[in-house]
């Protein structure tokens, strides 16, 4: 059961769907914040504990939507939940999942609910799932996964939107799978299939992304052996169980630069103490070649920032891990269209992770779109504007432009930021911005 405090939060998130968040001018945001854990970590791990029977408990785990509809999802599979809010403390309760099948209705809702299809497959030999939702970022097909999975002993079976995998014999079986790029969801799906399945299972090319490492901390946890191999190489040996375990979900390093980019763009400071400065330094990079100033604390740990007062223009592309992350591209990008000089950003992870720009020229910015490349020429000032989020990226850009935009921006699609954030404009109001929701 979830507590009564989150059903009443919860049902109060639900209400603000159709309302918009208004946000003003509010220059040199100061002070210092705390991270929620890591949405991305979070997702997969809460998927991984289908390896297991028994109780799991994760601490630090942010009050996300994504994290209410997989809570609803591993429900839907027979999970025992409890889920305290206030303190970020989740108990799952496995001992009872016996259904392999997902609702269309939670599936479409999560990109990430495809996630469970591996742990399924590895501890029941089944899983029937609709095809996933999630941003409308481009294709996100899920090729990768079938392909490997199919390659490891798995039939698949398409009827509409509905996918029915079985394996074919007693288990899956061990291979060496080449991914033809690193997708992030295919790799975890591989390392959770391949934990509970006999001998070694090799992912090359495979996503190291640090949310894919936490990932292998918590099977490690569990009695599975996994090595990472340089450069991108993982290996699985399966095991035969894998046990409950407790975790603390890793700080959220996109709310971290989400965070330090709202500072930028006001001209502010800001002090993250967990700040994960050494998961973050591309990004970290490019805001010093702006001119910022940033230092980040011994071990890695604590980032310090303070605004240059004439920020530069920088350029950059998206890659995976360790390049610049895509999902900061979008946060990124506002903060460009207020600097010195000309920007090219080109998006290499998505086909269509642009749709913020079109949102950030109603608000004065100078942006062309050739194909996935932008070119921004920075502009004096940017004005407010009533503006559409169509992803978590964006709404998390579009607030971020709004904080240095002269007058008033009024954003709805106010859902796509609780998806991907646990309070992010309460957070950023603590730093003085001034942001409200509007709820008429
Ligand atoms: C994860 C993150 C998301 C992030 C992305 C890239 C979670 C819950 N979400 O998403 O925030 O933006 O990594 O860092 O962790 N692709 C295929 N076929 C496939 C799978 C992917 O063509 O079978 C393509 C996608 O369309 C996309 C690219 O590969 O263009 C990267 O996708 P992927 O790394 O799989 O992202 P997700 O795991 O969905």
């Amino acid at each position: 059961l979830l507590s009564k405090k989150h059903f009443c939060k919860h049902f109060l998130k639900v209400i603000m769907n159709g309302s918009k968040v208004l946000i003003e001018q509010s220059l040199g945001l100061q002070g210092e914040v705390t991270l929620a854990g890591a949405k991305n970590a979070v997702l997969v791990i809460m998927a991984s504990l289908i390896l297991t029977s028994g109780k799991s408990r994760l601490t630090s785990v942010p009050s996300s939507d994504d994290v209410f509809q997989m809570v609803a999802l591993l429900q839907e599979l027979g999970a025992d939940i409890h889920f305290d809010t206030v303190n970020g403390i989740l108990d799952i309760d496995t001992r009872n999942v016996t259904s392999c099948t997902v609702s269309a209705e939670i599936m479409r809702k999560i990109r990430a609910s495809i996630l469970v299809m591996g742990p399924l497959l590895a501890r029941f030999g089944r899983a029937a799932v609709a095809l996933p939702g999630g941003d409308m970022i481009g294709m996100r097909p899920i090729d990768f996964h079938m392909r490997a999975l199919h390659l490891m002993g798995a039939d698949f079976e398409i009827i509409g939107d509905f996918i029915s995998a079985r394996v074919r014999k007693a288990s899956l079986e061990a291979q060496r799978i080449v991914l033809s790029y690193p997708s992030v969801g295919a790799t975890e799906n591989i390392i959770m299939a391949a934990a509970l399945t006999k001998g070694a299972t090799h992912i090359v090319n495979a996503a190291i992304e640090p949310e894919v490492v936490d990932l292998i901390i918590v099977l490690r946890k569990m009695g599975a052996q996994v090595t990472i191999i340089a450069p991108a190489t993982i290996v699985v040996e399966g095991v035969t169980s894998l046990h409950p375990i407790e975790h603390e979900i890793m700080p959220d390093r996109l709310e971290a630069g989400t965070l330090l980019l709202a500072a930028a763009i006001t001209g502010g400071s800001l002090h993250i103490r967990q700040g994960p400065g050494f998961l973050l330094d591309v990004f970290l990079e490019a805001l010093v070649d702006m001119g910022h100033t940033i230092e980040v604390g011994a071990n890695g740990i604590g980032i310090t920032f303070s605004a240059a007062k004439n920020p530069r223009a920088v350029s950059f592309r998206t890659m995976p891990y360790p390049g610049f992350p895509t999902d900061l591209q979008a946060p990124m990008m506002a903060v460009q269209c207020l600097a010195d000089g000309e920007s090219i950003i080109q998006e290499t992870v998505y086909e269509n992770r642009l749709l913020h720009v079109r949102e950030l020229q109603k608000m004065g910015a100078q942006i062309n779109v050739e194909g996935a490349k932008a070119v921004v020429k920075g502009v004096e000032e940017l004005y407010g504007a009533p503006v559409i989020a169509t992803d978590i990226r964006a709404s998390a850009a579009l607030i971020i432009a709004g904080l240095a935009a002269r007058g008033k921006t009024s954003m709805t699609g106010v859902h796509h930021v609780l998806r991907g954030y646990q309070e992010l404009p309460e957070k950023l109001v603590k730093l003085g911005g001034k942001i409200t929701i509007d709820q008429t």
